[in-house]
């Protein structure tokens, strides 16, 4: 008998039938597999500055942030103004819009490795650009990795994200160990003369929020350019740790720099920025790449992002973090008082919570607790708080003190639910 899941099922049939009627259209019944978790998703019909409301009509703090591209959380005012403007004003044309170049600029005078941007729909574009611009620039076709990075859904990157599930990218990545230079400095002595770029996360998001070492990314970016490689930093998730990014608390200026999530403002973004030496292969005369996309640099996204972006100061950025660590130490000593096997990674506004008595040095060991923490995701969603499945939390510029003692309280009832049920099975 599980308690937990029996309270889930009871509280979301609107949510089960949704998902049954989207199944027979849509397989897997959503097109983000990330969205997807047994027995059945949520469906959310409305979502409103920290709160959703699914289709049964039970609400939820949303401490994920749509997997932490909400810096504001949802329907932030001046946001929903900038955008309700644009939108009355046209959504897309074929010709430029103010808006993009509004939006370069910010990331330009933000990051110091950025001279140059341009746009693409999402994280996993950007990924994909990035590295065809690396390949126009070094000749060379292969990349190297971390096991267990996260670059979003080219077939390159996938081998290194899932190794032995999604092997098919594997002829043209190599795969490095992170926060282990040493494995990266071997491969780029070895394979080098065919590895277009290194790409690497500063702080590992899929991989449970686990930051680099300073010195790790500062060997592995000299070994990268000593083998003439690019080193491309992935900021997707990271970029809203500081007005620049982790390279700005990390004083490193990558070749380039992808980004994605919160410089979209709550809409489909992604972003390649750096220096004008190698940005310069976009230039029109030269053509050294072309690069299009119907909705690229669209003026509603490129409005939202302009708006997101500026709001999110580095005043909101450090009470974010303080939020966090307020956030982090109420659930470290509520697990303690049950004596769940229950640590947590912080970085910023970035949580990952992982079930295990003693934080995992390897990414992958996260995985290892997998049936606990679904025990605890379904528990939370049944007590209103809405994380990721495995455990990611992300904080917004619109939280404050008695929220995150509300999710404190909810996370500690669902965690007395998970000490109860693991108590019954042993
Ligand atoms: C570090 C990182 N890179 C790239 C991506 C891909 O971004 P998108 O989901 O917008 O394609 C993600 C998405 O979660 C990410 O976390």
């Amino acid at each position: 008998m599980n308690k937990i899941l029996d309270a889930y099922r009871k509280n979301t049939p609107a949510s089960a039938a949704a998902q049954a009627r989207a199944e027979r259209s849509v397989p897997g019944g959503n097109s983000r597999g990330a969205a997807y978790w047994t027995p059945h998703p949520l469906t959310i019909k409305r979502a409103m500055h920290a709160t959703v409301v699914d289709v049964d009509g039970r609400e939820y703090i949303d401490v994920v942030n749509n997997y932490t591209s909400l810096a504001h959380s949802h329907a932030y005012p001046p946001i929903v103004e900038a955008v309700t403007k644009q939108v009355g004003g046209g959504t897309a044309w074929t010709a430029n819009n103010v808006w993009q170049a509004e939006l370069a600029e910010t990331l330009i005078e933000r990051i110091p490795s950025a001279q140059g941007a341009r746009f693409t729909n999402s994280g996993s574009e950007a990924g994909i650009l990035a590295l065809t611009i690396a390949r126009a620039i070094t000749g060379r076709n292969k990349v190297l990795m971390a096991k267990y990075g996260y670059h979003g859904i080219l077939m390159e990157y996938e081998a290194g994200s899932f190794p032995g599930l999604m092997p098919h990218g594997e002829n043209a990545t190599y795969i490095g160990i992170y926060n282990d230079a040493e494995s990266f400095e071997q491969i780029l002595a070895e394979h080098g003369s065919e590895i277009a770029a290194v790409v690497l996360e500063p702080v590992m998001g899929a991989g449970g929020v686990l930051a680099a070492t300073s010195e790790f990314l500062n060997r592995v970016q000299a070994a990268a350019n000593a083998a003439g490689a690019l080193f491309i930093l992935d900021e997707v998730i990271t970029f809203r740790l500081s007005e620049g990014g982790a390279q700005a608390l990390y004083d490193i200026e990558p070749d380039l720099t992808m980004l994605g999530k919160v410089i979209g403002g709550g809409f489909p973004v992604g972003a390649v920025v750096g220096k004008h030496e190698h940005m310069q292969v976009f230039d029109p005369a030269a053509a050294k790449v072309v690069h299009s996309g119907t909705f690229c640099g669209n003026p509603v996204t490129m409005a939202a992002g302009a708006v997101s972006v500026r709001e999110l100061t580095a005043e909101r950025i450090a009470r974010m973090d303080a939020l966090a660590a307020r956030l982090c130490n109420g659930l470290a000593t509520h697990a303690s008082n049950l004596r769940l096997p229950l640590s947590i990674r912080r970085e910023g506004s970035l949580l990952n919570i992982l079930f295990a008595a003693e934080e995992p040095q390897e990414a992958a060991q996260r995985r290892e607790d997998a049936e606990a923490m679904h025990l605890f995701f379904l528990a939370a969603l049944n007590h209103g708080l809405l994380m990721a499945p495995r455990g990611l939390i992300c904080l917004s510029t619109v939280m404050d003190e008695a929220l995150i003692d509300t999710v404190v309280q909810r996370a500690a009832a669902a965690m007395e639910d998970v000490a109860e049920e693991l108590a019954g099975e042993g």
